[in-house]
């Protein structure tokens, strides 16, 4: 296994640092508080973390809004601290990967200021600056990613800006070679302190239509749909120039080894494999959403899997998530038992796979009483907030679950005093121990962290089934979807459950067919 680079046969682990861990008692998570908790990370099994973003910021957008790529924001702790995160981390050989944010800055940040001061100004082009349309209004028909005009109109110029995010969120011209230079070093920067690799947030945004033509209507629009939704995103995203600014992006990586250059990228499956780029040179991982937006159906989900996989280009390396800090939890959508084979299928299926934090312990739903939104796109565009997905991780039954003792800055779920780290850690049955059994299979394993994959008849239409294998070992991974039992054909021979969602069956031999309860899953080996 150690002849595959890290990223290949390792995990990611997502925390979003507002929610993890408070050390100094203002109700919001901290640098220290990550740190604090890497024994935990370790003990987990997981082999990287990635942090969403840090960096000084007026959090219009949580930290999506950057006034400042090479420093940390006063509210998550110091460059210093940061700089023992990642000695802290290295110590436990866990990695440490950023979120880089370059399809748009924060309002703040000073070369915005100084675009937006003349249009004579040198950084005027480094965003997107356009004339009103005929009729003085925007210039397309252009909506932001969270409702309303992508366009503000800056009086004082007469021009308008675009963003394709919020007002405060002023998209970068990637088009500007000065630009990409200044973004080269702030990847330098974090690169020489020792990061690991980055996640770079909306990556397919970053070249827009060069003539800015409209983009067409999208016929399936569905009213109560965020407002995005009724354009398709053909002249605003995913323009064939990215594969050049991806490939610079690697570039600048490259000298340093071994590390990762991950894609956030909401595209079906064809033009999502177009990331990895002409010959590999475009991102090591474009994120795979697909398992989230797959309806939770055995036949939908293993056909989703075989068009993935067909898709790859030669060379390219598979990856999957079933969650992160824009989207509901896995268990919210699911529920606790489809969750834990959502767990299983995650941590078996080929390629990297990215967990949430707070879904190893089978966080769901947390409500947000009414006062207490945050995220601006709530406020903009009400029902689609995603602060329910990004409240805190609960780590005991003591005061506010561990997390702080102050009032966090989100509530915490209302099931916390028995849904915590502390409460699941020791129970053979929990979500927890679950998660931390696969992840130990999964380095056990090259089969599973970097054999092939297969898929074999199910033997009945709400079950999912598969194998992974090399030379040596193959292992069959059987899911049933559906709420019924299940009593499937297996192929001849002997088979032993390596591990099964359902507490206590691991280690016992099974021939000819194989029972599962409604909702397990199970992994076999063939003896
Ligand atoms: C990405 C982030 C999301 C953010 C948006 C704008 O989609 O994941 O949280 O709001 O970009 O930066
Ligand atoms: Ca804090």
């Amino acid at each position: 296994m150690t002849d595959t680079v890290w990223w290949k046969h390792g995990t990611v682990y997502q925390v979003y640092p507002r929610s993890f861990q408070d050390t100094n008692g203002d109700g919001v998570g901290d640098l220290p508080g990550i740190t604090a908790r890497l024994d935990y990370l370790a003990w987990l099994g997981v082999d990287a973390v990635w942090i969403s973003p840090i960096y000084p910021s007026p959090m219009a957008d949580f930290g999506y809004d950057v006034a400042d790529y090479c420093g940390i924001d006063p509210l998550f702790g110091t460059l210093a601290e940061f700089d023992a995160l990642i000695a802290e981390a290295r110590r436990r050989r866990l990695k440490v990967i950023l979120d880089f944010v370059p399809n748009h800055s924060s309002i703040a940040h000073p070369w915005f200021a100084e675009s937006r001061s003349a249009r004579t100004n040198p950084k005027r082009d480094w965003y997107i600056w356009r004339d009103p349309g005929p009729d003085g209004g925007p210039p397309n028909n252009w909506v932001s990613n969270f409702g309303g005009p992508a366009w503000t109109l800056d009086e004082a110029t007469g021009q308008y800006y675009y963003h394709a995010f919020l007002t405060e969120q002023p998209d970068l011209n990637w088009r500007n070679p000065a630009v990409r230079e200044a973004m080269h070093d702030v990847l330098r920067f974090w690169l020489e302190r020792g990061v690991d690799g980055f996640r770079v947030d909306v990556i397919w945004h970053l070249i827009k239509d060069a003539g800015f033509r409209d983009n067409p209507a999208n016929p399936d629009y569905a009213p109560g749909a965020p407002e995005i939704n009724r354009f398709q995103q053909v002249y605003s995203a995913d323009r064939p120039e990215i594969f050049d600014v991806i490939a610079g992006m690697r570039d600048v990586l490259r000298p340093y080894g071994e590390r990762v250059l991950i894609g956030e990228i909401y595209l079906p499956v064809e033009r999502l494999v177009a990331y990895y780029g002409p010959d590999l040179s475009g991102a090591d991982l474009p994120f795979n959403f697909q398992l989230i937006q797959t309806p939770w159906q055995a036949e939908a989900v293993a056909e989703l899997v075989a068009r993935y996989e067909a898709a790859l280009p030669e060379g390219g390396w598979p990856n999957w998530v079933l969650g992160n800090h824009d989207q509901p939890r896995i268990a919210a959508r699911v529920g606790q038992a489809q969750a834990r084979i959502a767990a299983m299928l995650l941590l078996t299926l080929r390629g990297t796979p990215t967990l949430y934090y707070g879904d190893e312990i089978g966080l769901g739903h947390v409500p947000i009483p009414p006062g207490r939104a945050q995220d601006p796109w709530e406020r903009n565009e009400p029902g689609h907030g995603r602060d329910p997905e990004r409240t805190p991780m609960q780590w005991d039954d003591g005061p506010n679950a561990g997390f702080s003792t102050a009032e966090p800055w989100l509530p915490l779920s209302a099931d916390w005093p028995t849904r915590n780290v502390e409460g699941q850690r020791s129970d053979p049955a929990s979500m927890l121990t679950l998660y931390r059994r696969l992840l130990a299979l999964r380095r056990d394993h090259a089969a599973l962290a970097v054999g092939d994959y297969r898929g074999v008849k199910p033997g009945a239409a709400e079950v999912f089934a598969y194998e992974r294998f090399t030379g040596d070992e193959v292992l069959r991974v059987v899911l049933n979807f559906g709420a019924a039992p299940q009593s499937l054909p297996l192929p001849e021979g002997d088979w032993t459950v390596l591990l099964s969602t359902r507490a206590g069956r691991a280690g016992d031999s099974v021939r000819a067919s194989l029972a599962l309860d409604p909702a397990e899953g199970v992994i076999l080996r063939r003896a």
